[in-house]
């Protein structure tokens, strides 16, 4: 999972920063989960992570030590303390969870230093609100095709598993995003090479490297995968060189259109190549599960879905939504924000201090790695009233204004918050609006639903829901 860190001072950068700390003198201990002999409090964070962390922070208080093993994290929960490390002192706090790397190659997420910053300079106006409007037409045309498939469920009375059907249309909403008309025969297969990839990484995380080398079919499986990725990346880099279409308005094209204010100079394919499939995973499995949480929340407080329902009426009447209703779905907005507070698909944030540091009165040693939660600190009393409540007003009408930035960060923050939080939080308001003026979601009863944190915060074993038609189609 989170715990696998590259080694740290590799960089000249890092080399630098390693000397540069000053010596600190802050001796006290941090406060600790009482564990076992050699394991620690592994045996419990296995069984029950999260509970594990909940009470890690509120036993161990703003800075607290957690033992896996052999090996230690700390805990930050405070907002000031996580501010410090993704905001005011991000170049002292790397990431570089290594098991990744071979499918994400160098792309945003795995990057370091400046070749990070040149990237995300590239990049970034691609992410821009504006650039983006375009893709509201393919996130609610898509929406609306799975609605229609559910309309002939609903009619047969036939229960479906709401987050494997977010799993899909945010899977076709990236693809037809970052590579618009040019897969469209071949974007069940790419989207099947991404997922067999996917499953891949998350073997990787659990099992030593030596046994990803060995030729088992799950081993070639994966291979075949990369290769069938990379093979149509290139193949649909070159195609659109050749044919002088360098420019395109989906994110492929901003990507190869991208240019350096400085000097002039664009990405290679191998880069373009490796933030392809960056986006891809990072753009819609953390959506995905957003919003199979967003039905479950809904379904289980029927006032907060009737407002909803209201404010799509009032908002859309029969028409279907588009980038202007963004500004007047406040309230579907607040839905999603709310979500992300209690369910936040990004659960776990990691660093690895570069150089000694001092955090909330602690000394932390170079090499320390740190765990930032959003789940912990989005479930904070003394932030969050009622913290296990749904009520998307905490996010309305500027109520909370008055918070700590960091004590809401579902995307992160600093220079390496989410590029793309904009797309994302555009995309659950317009399927939750498209998909409550269609049809209502019952939740099957006798179901237990439970956060799974993995790499996202999935719910297992699935959301089983009802469909019923209700509306404009
Ligand atoms: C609800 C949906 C999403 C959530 C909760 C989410 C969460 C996050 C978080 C917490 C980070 C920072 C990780 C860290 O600092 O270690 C991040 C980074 C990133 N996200 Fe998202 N994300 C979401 C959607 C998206 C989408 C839709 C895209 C692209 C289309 C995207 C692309 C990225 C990339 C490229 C990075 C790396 C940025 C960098 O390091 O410069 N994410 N995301």
């Amino acid at each position: 999972m989170f715990i696998s860190f590259k080694q740290t001072g590799e960089t000249q950068e890092e080399k630098a920063l390693q000397q540069t700390v000053p010596h600190l003198r802050v001796s006290a201990e941090v406060p600790r989960l009482k564990g076992l002999p050699l394991v620690g409090n592994l045996p419990q964070f296995q069984r029950r992570p999260l509970a594990t962390l909940l009470r890690v922070a509120r036993e161990g208080g703003d800075v607290a030590r957690i033992d896996l093993a052999s090996e230690r994290f700390y805990l930050l929960s405070h907002p000031e303390h996580v501010r410090h490390v993704l905001q005011e002192n991000p170049r002292n706090h790397v990431k570089g969870y290594d098991k990744v790397a071979v499918l994400l190659g160098n792309g945003l997420v795995m990057n370091e230093g400046s070749s990070w910053r040149r990237q995300r300079r590239l990049m970034q106006p691609a992410f821009h609100r504006r650039r983006l409007a375009g893709f509201a037409e393919v996130m609610v045309g898509e929406t609306a095709e799975m609605l229609d498939g559910w309309e002939a469920q609903a009619s047969a009375e036939k229960s479906l598993d709401v987050a494997m059907e977010m799993t899909l249309l945010t899977q076709r909403i990236i693809v037809k995003t970052m590579f618009g008309a040019d897969v469209a025969e071949e974007g069940e297969r790419i989207a099947r090479a991404f997922g067999t990839a996917l499953r891949g990484i998350d073997t990787r995380f659990v099992i030593p490297l030596w046994m990803t080398r060995l030729p088992l079919p799950a081993n070639r499986r994966f291979e075949r995968a990369l290769s069938t990725i990379d093979e149509t990346v290139h193949r649909i880099i070159r195609e659109r060189r050749r044919g002088g279409r360098e420019d395109g308005d989906d994110l492929l094209g901003m990507l190869m259109g991208a240019r350096d204010e400085e000097t002039g100079e664009g990405m290679s394919d191998r880069q373009i190549r490796d933030e392809v499939t960056t986006i891809y995973l990072a753009g819609h499995e953390t959506t995905a599960v957003t919003l199979a949480w967003a039905w479950y929340l809904l379904s289980k407080s029927p006032d907060v879905a009737r407002g909803v329902r209201e404010e799509v009426r009032r908002v859309l009447g029969d028409r279907t939504p588009g980038i202007e209703d963004l500004k007047d779905l406040t309230y579907t907005r607040a839905v999603v924000d709310e979500t992300l507070r209690l369910y936040p698909a990004a659960w776990m944030i990691s660093r690895k201090a570069v150089g000694e540091d001092e955090i909330g009165g602690y000394r932390i040693p170079a090499g320390q790695v740190l765990f930032l939660s959003p789940y912990v600190t989005h479930r904070r009393e003394d932030l969050w009233p009622n913290p296990e409540g749904f009520d998307p007003h905490r996010f309305f009408s500027g109520d909370g204004d008055d918070r700590p930035r960091f004590a809401y960060f579902p995307f992160g923050g600093g220079p390496r918050i989410c590029i793309g939080n904009s797309f994302a939080l555009m995309e659950a308001t317009l399927v939750v609006a498209t998909v409550m003026q269609r049809c209502r979601l019952d939740l099957v009863p006798g179901q237990t639903v439970e956060p799974t944190p993995k790499g996202t915060l999935r719910p297992r074993p699935g959301v089983w829901m009802m469909p019923r038609v209700t509306g404009a189609s």
